[in-house]
């Protein structure tokens, strides 16, 4: 079998992680379907499957292997004809490793290498035993990738800035995603377009530090990510600009502006904080102080009052005392968050907290319940302090229910509505009526229409 010939194919992708994976994986989807690979909804007969995998804590790693154990049995039952490749941040942590440990995967691609996979899968068809990619290549896999993409729907991802030189004391991200790189502005907006032109009205751009972006622009000057943005709010169509992730260090005084100035900025911003206890946000490297963060959450307030923000919270890195976790709690209870993502301290091989004397698993596990405890009521009061709004909702499809459609409001909530007509891509007026742990509910306020 080679490469060229054009028999169709079935593909199936698992993607875990977070949303640039999500990205990379429709992109490897982009890359093979020239090649007649189709998407699949189930590994079973699959000719291919892609394992885009997560190395960010350790569940997330042991994920990847129990799901590899399936795929194994999968394999030998279809008589060895199904190629297994590992994508993603396990693959480039773990390489030659991962090949040893599980000598039934085809292929070990690194996230900066997976433009090459045309060419790696050839390979493997030649060859017996893995073949490992896992080189952070001086091109940009950017400059490699399709310009035909499968459209991602309403709202879409966009990938602007990878890799991340930070090096917090916890964190497995600068080794398996590489040093900081910015896509050049004019690729980026050549993608807006086209994502526009598939059907795109939100576009969340994305990166490890998305808010550090500071691309080539085609006058040959450094662009910031305020600029980026403020260029892609002329382009029509385009409805909605949103960035995630971004480190508190690089929340410039020109980005803050960009939330009172870019209208097509949405009122919502994470922004992962970690801890509330300076002396805990220094053994983590983070060198920005809690104090830091108020500042910059009251200054966003300033600029756009109705602007609402979500976070990321570790409990128990290696020397937090009870004393340290309570600074964290005062800090979320004088922020409110309308949403937040928290874990445990999960140590990783390589990273310089690993070493150090390790928090008791359960007060770990004590603080973190106590924590999200405290998140969740500021989430369900988030969400109760919407009800009586009438605000602009993205429709993004049908609802789960026969005869409701589902959109998102500014703040990223899922709003459900009765209607009986598609409004897919419309962004409408509703009155939210009720809020459900996870989303409110509304009616259409039939008039008008914002933005089709
Ligand atoms: N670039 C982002 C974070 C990317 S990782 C930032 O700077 O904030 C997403 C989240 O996973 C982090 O914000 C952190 O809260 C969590 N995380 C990362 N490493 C972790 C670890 N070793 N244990 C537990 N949580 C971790
Ligand atoms: Fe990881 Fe810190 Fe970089 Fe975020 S800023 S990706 S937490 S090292
Ligand atoms: Fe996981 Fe890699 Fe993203 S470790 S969170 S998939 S950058």
């Amino acid at each position: 079998m080679t490469t060229t010939d054009r028999t169709p194919r079935k593909l199936h992708v698992v993607t875990h992680g977070c949303q640039m994976n999500v990205y990379d994986s429709a992109r490897m989807t982009d890359l093979l379907r020239p090649l007649g690979y189709e998407t699949v909804e189930a590994p079973e007969g699959a000719d291919m499957v892609i394992l885009n995998t997560c190395h960010i804590r350790e569940r997330a790693e042991e994920k990847v292997f129990s799901q590899l154990g399936r795929l194994r049995v999968m394999k030998e039952a279809q008589g060895g004809n199904m190629m297994i490749a590992v994508t993603g941040c396990v693959a480039q942590a773990e390489g030659e490793v991962l090949a040893k440990r599980a000598p039934y995967v085809d292929l070990v691609v690194g996230p900066q290498a997976y433009h090459r996979l045309p060419e790696l899968i050839a390979q493997a068809h030649r060859k017996t035993g893995a073949v490992i990619d896992t080189d952070f290549p001086a091109e940009q896999k950017f400059d490699h990738l399709p310009d035909d993409a499968a459209p991602q729907g309403v709202v879409s991802y966009l990938t602007i800035q990878e890799g991340c030189d930070k090096f917090c004391s916890f964190c497995v991200v600068p080794y398996t995603r590489g040093a900081e790189a910015s896509r050049p502005v004019a690729s980026v907006l050549a993608e807006t377009r086209r994502m526009v032109a598939l059907g795109a009205r939100e576009i969340a751009l994305l990166g490890q530090n998305v808010n550090a972006y500071h691309g080539e622009g085609p006058d040959g000057s450094t662009w910031s990510l305020a600029r980026l943005m403020d260029k892609m709010a002329g382009i029509e169509g385009l409805e909605r600009i949103r960035y995630t992730t971004s480190h508190p260090n690089d929340m410039s005084d020109e980005l803050i502006a960009a939330h009172r100035d870019n209208a097509k900025l949405t009122p919502f911003l994470h922004l992962p904080v970690q801890s509330g206890s300076d002396k805990i946000l220094r053994a983590m490297n983070r060198k920005h102080k809690a104090d830091d963060f108020r500042r910059i959450v009251e200054r966003l307030r300033d600029v756009r009052p109705d602007i609402a923000f979500s976070s990321d919270f570790i409990v128990g890195h290696p020397g937090e005392t009870d004393a340290d976790f309570e600074a964290t709690m005062a800090l979320i209870r004088e922020t409110n968050f309308a949403l937040a993502y928290s874990f445990t301290y999960s140590p990783r091989p390589g990273t310089p907290a690993a070493s150090l004397p390790q928090v008791e698993q359960a007060a770990k596990d004590a603080r973190l319940q106590e924590l999200q405890a405290l998140l969740r009521t500021q989430q369900d009061a988030f969400n109760i302090s919407t009800v009586g709004l009438e605000t602009p909702v993205l429709f993004t499809g049908s609802g789960r229910y026969p005869g409701q459609i589902a959109g998102r409001s500014l703040w990223l909530q899922p709003v459900v509505v009765q209607h009986d007509s598609d409004l897919t891509g419309q962004i409408r007026m509703v009155k939210i009526n009720h809020a459900n742990p996870n989303s409110l509910l509304g009616t259409l306020l039939d008039k008008e229409l914002i933005a089709a």
